[in-house]
């Protein structure tokens, strides 16, 4: 049976107003329950690993997180996607995002994201145009980043509710608008008061401040970038706020505290119980929080030409 590629799946999910979750697999064994609960639930989403989760984690390089996604792949559920590879990273240093993008692409990953949102607008339409040329050589969607979807820095946040107020770092409609045309991106990740759950030693076991969506602000970016929206930060917004977003244009979230948490809590003590920690996280999160319960039907049904 041969399904739809991610680029459609994705475009169908953003046509329907429903949503692709990327989960992130910062420890190898976590990888195994976050497919299962897909395929039990008869949902669709990506597995995906960030650059920081091999550096900074263990989920060791592209190559080990490909071969563990050889082992337990279900092509109805499941495609292999790489999150962010920064330009500029989270410690401010300049990353070789062209190599490790290519590797990522020559291992078979069906989707990537490059991250050039610390840059200024012009050199981030460069590096992403760039990306997306390498990419689209081989069929596959290209995820770019404009605004700022902070958390990932070390130190602490500003507070949450002056940030969400004032705005600071959201994307801009006008920015929006000529970074797709010119960059060529597939789907555009937005900053519109969605942070990151902190990663450095003394946040990542900190519960992650509950975030908002400017649904507002939200619309006006559908129209104006007129590509499949991605939400980053996915973990504790509010179900109301996520599913709002959904309808306005926001058609992948990706997800990463809500399950790694339940998993670190648990993993020095047994390796089962941790994952089955996570199984137990992803159907609730499936089911009851995403409501995408048989979403694989919907978007991998063949034949939709014309929707
Ligand atoms: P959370 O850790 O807040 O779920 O964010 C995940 C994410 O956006 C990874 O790219």
């Amino acid at each position: 049976m041969s399904y739809p590629g991610t680029e459609e799946i994705v475009r169908r999910a953003w046509q329907i107003g429903t949503v692709v979750p990327g989960f992130n697999i910062p420890y190898l064994p976590m990888m195994e329950p976050v497919v299962r609960a897909l395929r039990d639930c008869n949902s669709f989403g990506l597995i995906m690993v960030a650059r920081l989760e091999w550096e900074k984690f263990e989920s060791k390089s592209l190559r080990a997180i490909r071969d563990e996604y050889e082992k337990v792949k279900d092509e109805k559920h499941t495609r292999l996607h790489l999150d962010h590879v920064p330009v500029i990273d989270e410690d401010d240093l300049r990353v070789d995002f062209e190599a490790i993008i290519a590797e990522a692409v020559e291992l078979g990953y069906k989707s990537v994201m490059v991250d050039g949102s610390r840059l200024p607008l012009e050199e981030n339409i460069a590096c992403t145009k760039k990306i997306v040329k390498l990419a689209h050589r081989y069929g596959i969607p290209v995820e770019a980043e404009l605004g700022a979807v902070m958390g990932h820095e070390a130190g602490p946040l500003p507070p949450y509710e002056e940030l969400f107020a004032s705005k600071k770092g959201f994307t801009s409609p006008d920015e929006a608008k000529r970074f797709v045309e010119e960059s060529g991106c597939d789907w555009l990740s937005v900053a519109i008061g969605n942070i990151h759950g902190a990663i450095s030693a003394a946040g990542k076991q900190q519960k992650k401040p509950e975030a908002r969506i400017d649904l507002e602000h939200l619309a006006l970016l559908n129209k104006a970038a007129n590509v499949p929206l991605v939400l980053h930060g996915g973990t504790g917004i509010a179900p109301d706020y996520v599913q709002q977003g959904i309808k306005l244009g926001i058609a992948k979230i990706n997800v990463a505290t809500a399950i790694r948490q339940p998993y670190e809590k648990l993993m020095s003590e047994s390796i089962e119980a941790a994952q089955e920690a996570v199984y137990q996280t992803m159907i609730k999160l499936l089911r009851y929080e995403l409501e995408i319960g048989n979403s694989a039907d919907i978007l991998l049904k063949t034949n939709m030409e014309g929707k």
